[in-house]
């Protein structure tokens, strides 16, 4: 990204004024989203596991040359006290949360009869027990704080990142499914019973994106291939475009939508192969 196109950022979706934290923001579309909110006004918070700060200061030099300001917190999502830690290490660097991207997430797939608890569990806690304890911990401070009608609408906002896989089943990743699909109800849930608060809560589903998580389905010319067949729009999806949706989502352009999952996969939750059967 250059500073022209984080100008334009910043005046599409005016993010100046706000605080965001994005969980699992070492890479992949977490890395893509603190980016974009970066470049688009907001103070940024990058959560990573230790071990990956390299990484994430990288990131936040990244943010900090397109005028942005941002800083590299270790924290494993699934732990409550290290999730504590990280709203207290974000409120003591910038004073304040207006945003969560809740993105931290993982895949240990293996065939079910195979699995084991360890696995099961691993992606249970990161990726439903880790959005359970930021929801839950970013909820209590924007209550705590009330609102600030001059900087956002809402009191705050909560963006999920889900997966097409809480409507597509999936074979040999059943944990991975059942934890996206547990990430839709506990944002539908949230999302009513926060609306009268004015927090918004919103996921994103996001298909096949050019990422480290599935590279080997597209790190070869024959997976890319294998891959493509499931998607109408026939490319693979690339981290800005998760992140553009992250903005709009993040941005008082949306006040109105709560509750919503956002499907970005370029047609693979449509069920592709009825086009002409059925
Ligand atoms: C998974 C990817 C996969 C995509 C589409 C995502 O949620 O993390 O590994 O390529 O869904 O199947």
């Amino acid at each position: 990204m250059d500073r022209e196109r984080a100008a334009a950022l910043r005046a599409a979706f005016g993010l100046a004024g706000q605080v965001a934290l994005v969980t699992g923001a070492a890479s992949g579309l977490g890395r893509a989203s603190a980016l974009a909110l970066g470049a688009a006004g907001a103070r940024v918070a990058l959560d990573h596991l230790p071990g990956e700060e390299a990484a994430a200061e990288a990131a936040c030099r990244e943010i900090a040359a397109l005028g942005g300001e941002a800083v590299a917190l270790a924290a494993d999502v699934s732990r409550e006290q290290e999730v504590e830690r990280l709203f207290a290490g974000t409120l003591e660097r910038f004073g304040d949360l207006h945003i969560l991207v809740n993105n931290a997430g993982l895949q240990r797939g293996a065939p079910f009869q195979d699995m084991t608890l360890a696995q099961w569990q691993k992606v249970i806690d990161v990726n439903l027990t880790g959005q359970f304890l930021c929801a839950r911990a970013a909820v209590r401070h924007f209550l705590a704080r009330g609102p600030q009608p001059a900087v956002s609408s809402a009191l705050g906002k909560i963006l999920c990142i889900s997966s097409v896989h809480e409507r597509i089943p999936w074979a040999f990743e059943a944990n991975y499914a059942a934890s996206k699909g547990g990430v839709s109800l506990l944002m539908q849930s949230l999302a009513q019973e926060f609306a009268p608060s004015r927090i918004r809560v919103n996921a994103i589903a996001p298909g096949a994106i050019r990422t480290p998580i599935n590279r080997t389905a597209w790190d070869s010319p024959e997976a890319l291939d294998r891959l493509l067949a499931l998607i109408p729009y026939g490319r693979i999806g690339e981290p800005d475009e998760v992140a553009g949706t992250v903005l709009w989502l993040a941005s008082d352009l949306s006040d109105y939508t709560t509750g919503a999952t956002l499907f970005v996969d370029g047609g693979m939750a449509l069920y592709p192969g009825f086009r002409g059967a059925g």
